[in-house]
């Protein structure tokens, strides 16, 4: 084969001129065509669009072109030809073809029609290779670059937290365990417990919840910070918006207030929204095409605002911003609850809200996201900063169309009494995080940060409707295959 310098699909359909020889290698997508001509459709993963190729039967041995077949790899060297038909620029009129790799079509479960996510579930180690899949893979990277970018303009530092670690941040007590002890035979205390003194720490530890508790610390010396990492819940929740292993980005600034965190967190997520439209757009096309087939026989007021157009949107409109007390008194006197359309009822002050009920708010009655503050302390965690009134904390939650929460954050209690008092009430404890509480003792102050669950981003972005599909590898409730 001549050897040429291999050319991205990507770069070659922004070529305006022809004439030239180029290398491509891909995977077959389809081929079709007849005696004289076949038309093989190539995708490299580089883009969206598949490049067509030209191939004159006639030239070419007739057994190595049965071998092409739909997820067989290639390698083409060929002219760069005008194209009139392939709805591209350009298309490769081939010269030479190499099969690097067979693909037996028979049992290849890639078929070239439609499948169900459902079923793509069940082959995720292939389905990187649809157009879905493709498409979600570079809007993922493109997020995960506009995060950095976002923070490295604002002088944020990037701290890696640990992931085992010994603390509950969440106070939550949805962890998994890590233990190199023998399950079989654990080493027990005189009074018959697990003896952790005898695991591989020296104590009990866990898989992170979340890196703030960490990131305050840090923060608290470097100003202003942010993590981005796996983080892990063992909430039996068998949801579409909830993972058992998802990422989250969890900036933390030193001086900063709640209505700081707020400004940031919207500016935070108007940015990444943009970044997206500005950088993605061909896959965002495609992924708004597959949401109006997918709901195309829904009624018109059940069907969602067409991709591009919500995201437009949310970047063009202020956040709502109303106290939880608000919420709720607007909760009960709607009309929706009047008729008793909620499947769980809204006590009053102190429920914890329920997605149906954030999206009501959001979709129904404002029409745009909403920011929630100062929640009741009893249904929040112990770090929140107390208010005055003494039943609420400096807390908010962003909450968005189509998803709920988004954003949970809030100011920190600096106050090393406050704190202190706090966590016993709560069952946190204390001497345990000595070292958290010991900022609070040493120069402390105000500051604040929230997380951002990066798969509730890339649904919000992405328009697909299960959580499970906007991450390579789901880990769910009975679901940890690949
Ligand atoms: O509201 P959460 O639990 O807040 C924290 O963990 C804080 N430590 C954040 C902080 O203030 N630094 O989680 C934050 C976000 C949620 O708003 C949601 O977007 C996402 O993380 N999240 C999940 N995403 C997927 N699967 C789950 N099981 C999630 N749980 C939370
Ligand atoms: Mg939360």
């Amino acid at each position: 084969m001549e050897q040429i310098r291999r050319t991205k699909i990507a770069e070659l359909l922004k070529v305006t001129e022809t004439g030239q020889l180029a290398n491509v290698k891909g995977w077959v997508r389809t081929k079709r065509g007849n005696k004289q001509v076949n038309f093989i459709a190539l995708n490299d993963g580089s883009c969206i669009h598949n490049l067509q190729i030209v191939v004159d039967v006639p030239n070419f041995d007739e057994a190595e072109l049965k071998r092409i077949t739909t997820g067989a790899a290639i390698s083409i060297v060929g002219e760069v030809c005008e194209s009139s038909g392939s709805g591209q620029k350009v298309e490769i009129h081939a010269k030479e073809i190499e099969i690097l790799g067979d693909c037996d079509a028979d049992k290849y479960p890639l078929q070239p029609k439609k499948h169900s996510l459902e079923f793509l579930r069940e082959i995720a180690h292939l389905r990187f290779r649809t157009n879905t899949f493709g498409a979600i893979a570079r809007v993922r990277h493109a997020m995960i670059f506009a995060v950095h970018e976002f923070f490295t303009q604002k002088g944020f530092l990037n701290i890696h937290t640990p992931i085992v670690t010994a603390s509950d941040a969440e106070g939550a007590g949805e962890m998994f365990k890590v233990t190199t002890l023998d399950l079989d035979n654990p080493p027990k205390t005189e009074e018959g417990e697990i003896d952790f003194k005898e695991d591989f720490f020296g104590k009990a530890t866990n898989l992170t919840v979340s890196g703030q508790l960490e990131g305050e610390l840090a923060a608290l010396a470097l100003g202003e910070i942010y993590t981005f990492g796996p983080t892990f819940r063992a909430e039996n929740s068998n949801t579409s918006r909830h993972l058992a292993e998802f990422w989250m980005i969890e900036p933390e600034m030193a001086f900063y207030d709640l209505d700081d965190n707020m400004d940031l967190a919207e500016e935070f997520l108007k940015y990444l929204i943009k970044y997206a439209l500005d950088n993605c757009m061909d896959d965002l096309k495609f992924l708004s095409q597959r949401l109006q087939d997918e709901e195309k026989n829904k009624k018109a007021d059940e069907r969602t605002m067409e991709l591009i157009e919500k995201l437009q949107f949310v970047i063009a409109n202020d956040f709502v911003r109303l106290p939880y007390s608000d919420a709720i008194d607007l909760l009960i006197n709607s009309k929706h609850n009047k008729k008793g359309k909620f499947k769980y009822p809204i006590d009053g002050f102190g429920s914890d809200l329920q997605s149906e009920h954030e999206r009501f708010l959001v979709e129904k009655h404002f029409k745009k996201p909403v920011i929630l503050t100062d929640y009741p302390a009893d249904i929040k965690a112990f770090y929140m900063k107390q208010n005055d009134d003494g039943r609420t904390v400096r807390a908010m939650d962003v909450l968005f169309p189509q998803i709920g929460e988004i954003i949970g954050g809030s100011q920190r209690e600096e106050d090393y009494e406050k704190l202190e008092r706090r966590m016993k009430e709560m069952d946190v404890p204390a001497e345990e995080m000595w070292w958290y509480l010991d900022t609070r003792r040493f120069g402390s102050v105000q500051h604040s940060g929230f997380g951002l669950g990066f798969e509730r981003l890339m649904l919000f972005v992405t328009g697909m409707g299960n959580i499970r599909d906007v991450i390579p590898f789901p880990r769910a409730p009975k679901t940890a295959e690949f």
